[in-house]
């Protein structure tokens, strides 16, 4: 038997896998309220299984009373009602398991919802048993040294508490006190929960804002004029973060042959590897947000900045990124997810002429990467962003009360929501485009947030019947990635890096090795490199023409075997 040696990589199942991220709320509606519900996902379970991807990461479906969107959790052990009942997820775990594909789930545990009863507990008096679950500053020491928070009305993280006479942390809204990972109740509390759903068969957990949980809880003042990009040991990976991983991973995750990928601002590269290097028992993989700011201002990230799309940089993240975990460790590829607008949108182009062959290069982009890809629900058909320019269209909380406070001091609101109309989380959170018939099949009914306007024209039933169509190509990208192990563990080494239209890349495993170009412009763009790329095979293309020798055209993406 020939041997295959994986660039000094570790072979692992899940760097192996192909993800598919579904948010709930907007997947398929069975029960005619308008929101997206489990029995709704496992009527579509085989669709899912078509699409040919391995695992399902479930946004949150605990009880929650929705201020976040299911991020603020009242109870982790029971199933959101909206969303249907312990006996639904049972059978939704089961349907998943005999098709194959694994689950993971969404883990939050930095906070919970102000509703969970630890909170109202912690509430009730200084003296209560569940105080310190949570951060509480007393009055009497007087103001709380200032932090801010990207959802609170007032942009305020610490909340006053009459009831106590003292102030309440929480880095995300209100309604979503951190929770105190200092105090080991908490954290046994939070590994039993988890085991609680990893014995029922789950396969791993996605950690929402995992660098949080450990947090300087002196609280010291911030430095004067703080840059945003600094704000880091303020709030997050504190000095105990890598025991609570260690001790996570000791508690839980040893003992299940499971998959986990935190949510991981902050990680830099100098540091990626105390988190994932397997020796060291913390994280698997993790993502970060160093890719997500094209597009967006680096000054606010609620604004847009087409400025601030700069391909050659673009690229050398994905390198720098790629060197890290050469040998030890992994990364996760991804462009989409329930918050951030569409990738078709912010990273191709949703102008119809050009909306499927984007759409197109991008998965080819996300599937030929080294990394753990994950595809967010929707994306395998193109859809895009809904550009809402009227406030009363909107459901994120982020983008509600931002708007507010705006407003409240008199500045430019107008400005805001025609800037954020185009990177919004809620223009990827509308609802599934199922076919075209009202609601787009998502539901009988008006749902939660309107559906894009475009359903009839990108939906999954028209694109079933069109060999020529994004979700026919999405299959086959996902085929050839399974078909061969370069495009999994192969070397990674960038082509013609500084071209500012293509984004072009080899991957080399053994004998094997392929060519990937990818135009990310709406003009003809010309490859610089030394291959004769009209007499190489191509494996895949978005064009069902030959192109000429080292020419690409508008968002063409090729595969070439060398
Ligand atoms: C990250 C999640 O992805 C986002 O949707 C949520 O609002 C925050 N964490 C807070 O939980």
């Amino acid at each position: 038997m020939q041997v295959i040696s994986l660039n000094k990589i570790q072979p692992r199942w899940w760097k192996e896998v192909v993800v598919y991220q579904l948010y709930p709320r907007s997947f398929k509606d069975s029960n005619g309220d308008g929101i997206g519900d489990l029995n709704g996902i496992i009527e579509k379970l085989d669709y899912i299984k078509s699409l040919g991807i391995d695992v399902v990461w479930l946004n949150p479906v605990y009880e929650s009373p929705n201020d976040d969107m299911g991020y603020d959790i009242s109870d982790y052990r029971a199933i959101m009602k909206q969303f249907g009942t312990m006996d639904d997820f049972d059978r939704l775990l089961e349907g998943l398991h005999e098709r194959g594909i694994k689950l993971i789930m969404d883990l939050v545990v930095n906070h919970t919802s102000d509703e969970h009863p630890w909170f109202r507990e912690s509430k009730k008096s200084r003296d209560n048993p569940f105080r310190h679950y949570y951060h509480w500053w007393d009055a009497e020491k007087g103001l709380p040294p200032y932090r801010w928070s990207i959802f609170d009305k007032e942009n305020n993280a610490w909340k006053y508490d009459p009831g106590t006479n003292s102030y309440y942390f929480h880095i995300f809204s209100e309604k979503q006190p951190d929770l105190n990972w200092e105090n080991p109740a908490v954290r046994k509390e939070v590994y039993d929960m988890m085991k609680f759903w990893m014995d029922k068969g789950v396969d791993g957990f996605r950690m929402d804002v995992i660098t949080c949980i450990s947090k300087d809880t002196r609280f010291p003042e911030l430095p004067a004029d703080m840059p945003l990009s600094q704000w880091f040991p303020y709030y997050a990976k504190g000095p105990h973060l890598h025991t609570y991983l260690q001790e996570m991973h000791q508690e839980v995750f040893s003992k299940y042959d499971s998959m986990n990928v935190g949510e991981a601002s902050g990680i830099s590269i100098d540091d990626a590897l105390l988190f994932t290097d397997e020796d060291r028992n913390e994280l698997q993989t993790f993502y970060h947000f160093d890719h997500t700011g094209f597009g967006i201002s680096k000054d606010n990230f609620m604004y847009a900045d087409d400025s601030n799309r700069d391909l050659p940089s673009w690229k050398k993240i994905f390198d720098k990124w790629d060197k890290v975990f050469q040998e030890k460790g992994w990364a996760t590829i991804y462009l989409g997810n329930h918050d951030m607008s569409r990738m078709t949108s912010r990273f191709g182009s949703d102008h119809p002429a050009f909306r499927d062959y984007s759409a197109k290069m991008l998965h080819t982009f996300l599937l030929s990467m080294r990394g753990t890809p994950y595809i967010y629900n929707g994306d395998e058909i193109g859809m895009t962003n809904s550009n809402h320019l009227n406030i009363e269209a909107y459901q994120d909380v982020y983008t509600i009360n931002y708007y507010q406070q705006l407003k409240e001091r008199g500045q430019d609101y107008k400005g805001f929501l025609e800037s954020h109309a185009h990177i919004s989380r809620d223009n990827g959170r509308t609802p599934m485009q199922w076919d075209d018939s009202a609601f787009a099949g998502f539901s009988n009914t008006t749902p939660w947030l309107s559906v894009n306007e475009n359903y009839r024209q990108i939906n999954i039933a028209k694109q079933e019947q069109d060999p020529d169509s994004v979700l026919h190509y999405f299959r086959k990208m996902i085929g050839l990635r399974k078909a061969h192990l370069a495009l999994v563990y192969g070397r990674f080494d960038l082509v013609d890096e500084d071209n500012p239209q293509l984004f072009a890349y080899t991957r080399m495993l053994g004998d094997e090795s392929y060519l990937v170009v990818l135009n990310f412009s709406d003009r003809t763009a010309i490859l610089d490199a030394d291959v004769d790329t009209e007499r190489s095979q191509i494996l895949i293309g978005n064009y069902n023409t030959n192109h000429l020798n080292h020419s690409y055209r508008p968002y063409e993406a090729v595969i070439y075997k060398l």
